[in-house]
């Protein structure tokens, strides 16, 4: 199939622009309307570009009968506004700030949503929503007299503080579960196997990583306190940390952050899946029987002092 623009009817080229870069990122906008009301509405035309300075941009376009949207209209007055995203359980209300509310009605009063203030600008932000990042204005861009293009700098981000629970559980709980369901079988047996999978932030603590920092570590203190419990019973527990690992995950990462992490790796280079996959291996095999309750680093070297 090939199209040019003009062989589309406008709906049919919504369609496929919102069909082609999926999943689509929802920024849910604040803002104050001239009475003071708060209003919110979501737009789905919407991403981050940069972090320095740490730009977002959403597209507003008219409603259908032409008038301006009430969010274009107080950014354009107040230069300000937050952009959040939602989870699941907020996902309904987000979609029911989109109806067509008269300018002095506030969608967040209206529907019920709580509001926090926000730190550094007046617009307040939705208290529940998992993630919000208060704006400036940075540039707005006039398309054809009718849409624009908005541009926000990102001063002052607040994340819910239960993402750090999200990453407990995930990290410390997922790795104790796992271990509290195949312990009895084990044990039964006389023979085990158990290795966790921490990482060179549990020991050496990561910048902007407080929660996984912390929940890699603590799993270095679950594996050590399992190797106690179950050397009687012929299991093992073993801890790998691995460091900068070349998966998919990281390739899709910063480029810029990725070559800092090598550059300060004593191997310069990203390790490979295989590397870690061959500790495992290792650890499982009748050669580490007298190895437990140890972190074994694999990391080329990004733990020592690298210059
Ligand atoms: C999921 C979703 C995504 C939306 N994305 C956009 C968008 O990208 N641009 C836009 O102009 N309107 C978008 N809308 C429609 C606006 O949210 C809607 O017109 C809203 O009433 C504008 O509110 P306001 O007048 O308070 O600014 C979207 C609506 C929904 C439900």
């Amino acid at each position: 199939m090939e199209y040019t623009p003009d062989q589309l009817t406008q709906r049919e080229r919504y369609k496929v622009l919102t069909g082609f870069v999926l999943p689509r990122p929802i920024a849910w906008v604040t803002t104050i309307g001239p009475t003071g009301v708060v209003n919110a509405a979501p737009f789905s035309f919407f991403n981050v570009f940069c972090e320095e300075p740490p730009l977002c941009m959403f597209g507003a376009n008219p409603r259908p009968d032409g008038r301006v949207k009430d969010t274009v209209v107080n950014i354009a007055r107040t230069a300000e506004f937050v952009v959040h995203i939602t989870d699941e359980p907020l996902a309904r209300a987000m979609h029911e700030t989109s109806g067509d509310f008269p300018p002095d009605v506030g969608e967040p009063d209206y529907l019920g949503l709580k509001l926090a203030p926000s730190t550094r600008i007046a617009v307040p932000r939705l208290a529940d929503a998992p993630w919000a990042m208060e704006c400036r204005t940075w540039k707005t861009i006039d398309v054809d007299g009718k849409r624009r293009l908005i541009m926000g700098e990102g001063v002052n981000f607040h994340i819910r503080d239960e993402l750090w629970d999200r990453d407990l559980r995930v990290n410390l709980s997922g790795a104790f579960n796992c271990t509290k369901a195949a312990w009895p079988y084990m044990r039964e047996r006389g023979w085990g196997r158990v290795i966790y999978m921490a990482s060179v932030a549990g020991t050496l603590g990561g910048f902007g990583q407080a929660s996984y920092a912390s929940t890699k570590a603590a799993v270095i203190g679950l594996g050590k306190s399992m190797a106690l419990e179950g050397a009687r019973f012929g299991i093992t527990a073993n801890i790998i940390a691995p460091g900068v690992i070349g998966t998919e995950a990281w390739k899709m990462g910063d480029a810029k952050m990725n070559d800092r992490m090598v550059l300060r790796t004593a191997m310069r280079s990203a390790g490979e899946p295989e590397d870690i996959a061959n500790t495992i291996v290792f650890l499982t095999s009748p050669e580490a029987r007298y190895i437990t309750g140890q972190v074994i680093t694999v990391a080329g070297g990004i733990d020592l002092f690298v210059y």
